[in-house]
């Protein structure tokens, strides 16, 4: 790691400064006495456990949410907000995980949106300037978008420059991300990367939240640890490495992150025979032995989710078997697939995994209530003593069974997911990028989740974007591109390099 590519600029200048922060939700603490000051022109990750306190402290300096006490110093002068946009006015920009532009609307039209810039005549507006104003603002920083595109048909990865292209045009001194990198491929990611360095360049304070923490240590001029609500260190990235950096985060070392696989191998409980779908996949064909952890590798758009969403029924299958225990299966609906022992957690939690609205117990036990004899008549105090043994097992943080999915922190959502299928007692569980969004603490509690679960005689097919975790974890890779499945390798019998190179590059054959 070169010094180089960190901050140069002036560094005596705060930029933020927020003292002694506290903030609770109901009984729970989740903010305790936090001071958190950042320079002008540097990164400053944020990081820490799932539950740790992360995203309250981002909402609270973006106005979001109040502090119970604390105060907020914007380059030297105090700032109270009661809501987004006095922290907006302030120079504070937020980007959202889940980005919110308006989707039929150009590029510039949401750089300039609730602040267009007005024509010639009364109650027009100069779409022409604005055009060339988003187009000198993204050159300044060197970043590529197109103006006049469609918001609509970019790459998220695009739709996030448009973001912070947006802050800019508000004159943001302060950019915040929030898991910036949890839905990008990894070309955009480098690319997003390339657009903080520039960011920092220009003397913007960037504060930076992530639990992937090579991206911290890549990126990061400081960074800041939470652990309960509290800030338990804070230093200059270039003294830190990342053992250092979980240290500082579970409290303790964390050692033998992957289960040691000792399961025996079954009889082939799932068999997938030249499965195509009308969404992009065809003729995909593998077997899963009980006890069998298989992973599926491959670049973002390969088809790896399609595959799990023609065996689960959401995408219609246009031909090809599956079978489960030597049945053949007929499965043309998600509640077919359930019925025939077959789970999937999703990618997408917020969009086709959780109801956020509902209380946790009713997102766990909703699609077990038949198995549980309680498809006609629910019993709430069964169903939360249900929902509070596996809330435990998993170690979720929430407020308890009844509190809403959306009141639990990124990470805690994931896990509810799991529980749910945990409690539905699946034969088949196909596992979707279960790790995306949770700490490091909580993905080793997940691998040893699956290789319990592989050890109960389960077959697992389990998608994942990490090589490092599919090589930690699994018996055997799949590698898919172009919606096919391109090679079927026993895992100790091959290489990340070779995965990766047959995931990316065209074979002749
Ligand atoms: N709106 C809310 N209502 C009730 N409790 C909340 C609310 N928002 C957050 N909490 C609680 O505050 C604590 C901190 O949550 P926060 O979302 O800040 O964590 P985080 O560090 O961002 O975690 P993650 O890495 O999982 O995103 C958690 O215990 C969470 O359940
Ligand atoms: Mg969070």
């Amino acid at each position: 790691m070169s010094t180089s590519t960190k901050s140069n600029y002036d560094r005596s200048a705060a930029a933020l400064r927020m003292r002694r922060i506290s903030k609770s939700f109901g009984p729970v603490q989740a903010l305790s006495d936090v001071s958190f000051t950042v320079q002008a022109g540097t990164v400053h990750a944020l990081v820490g456990e799932n539950g740790a306190g992360k995203s309250t402290l981002v909402k609270i300096l973006a106005g979001v949410y109040k502090p119970d006490s604390g105060s907020i110093e914007i380059a030297g002068s105090v700032h109270t907000f009661d809501n987004p946009n006095q922290a907006l006015a302030a120079g504070v920009s937020m980007i959202y995980q889940d980005l919110d532009l308006a989707e039929h609307l150009t590029a510039a039209e949401n750089v300039f949106l609730g602040n267009e810039l007005p024509g010639k005549l009364p109650f027009t507006v100069d779409y022409k300037a604005m055009v060339q104003k988003t187009a000198e603002l993204a050159e300044s920083f060197n970043f590529k978008i197109a103006p006049t595109a469609v918001v609509a048909e970019l790459a998220t990865g695009d739709c996030q420059v448009v973001e912070i292209v947006k802050a800019l045009a508000r004159k943001a001194s302060i950019i915040v991300m929030d898991e910036p990198t949890s839905s990008l491929s990894e070309s955009e990611v480098d690319r997003l990367f390339e657009v903080v360095r520039n960011l920092r360049r220009k003397g913007i304070a960037v504060v930076y939240i992530s639990h992937r923490l090579e991206e911290i240590v890549d990126l990061a001029d400081d960074v800041t640890v939470l652990r309960d609500g509290r800030v338990v260190h804070c230093e200059s990235v270039t003294k830190l490495d990342i053992p250092h950096i979980v240290r500082y985060m579970v409290g303790r070392e964390l050692t033998e992150f992957f289960p040691s696989r000792s399961v025996k191998l079954g009889n082939v409980r799932v068999r997938v025979d030249n499965m195509s779908s009308a969404n992009r996949i065809s003729n995909i064909s593998f077997e899963i032995r009980a006890g069998e952890i298989v992973g599926v590798a491959g670049l973002v758009g390969a088809g790896r989710t399609e595959v799990a969403r023609a065996i689960f029924g959401i995408d219609k299958k246009t031909s090809g078997a599956i079978l489960l225990d030597n049945q053949e299966l007929s499965i043309d609906s998600p509640s077919d697939a359930i019925s025939c022992g077959i789970a999937l957690l999703t990618e997408d939690r917020k969009r086709t995994g959780l109801c956020l609205g509902l209380p946790c117990a009713w997102n766990v036990t909703l699609p077990s209530l038949e198995m549980l004899g309680m498809k006609r008549v629910i019993n709430p105090a069964r169903e939360n003593k249900i929902a509070d043994a596996l809330a435990r097992r998993l170690s979720i943080k929430w407020q308890g069974p009844q509190a809403p999915g959306d009141s639990l922190s990124g990470g805690n959502q994931q896990k509810l997911l799991v529980a749910r299928w945990l409690l539905a007692e699946a034969k088949f569980m196909i596992f979707d990028e279960p790790t995306r969004g949770i700490d490091v603490g909580a993905k080793k509690e997940v691998y040893l989740l699956l290789n319990n679960l592989a050890g109960q005689g389960k077959a697992i097919l389990f998608i994942s974007s990490e090589l490092p975790e599919l090589f930690g974890i699994t018996d055997r890779i799949l590698v898919m591109r172009r919606g096919r499945l391109v090679a079927n390798l026993k895992t100790t019998e091959t290489t990340q390099e070779e995965v990766m190179h047959l995931a990316a590059v065209e074979q002749n054959r």
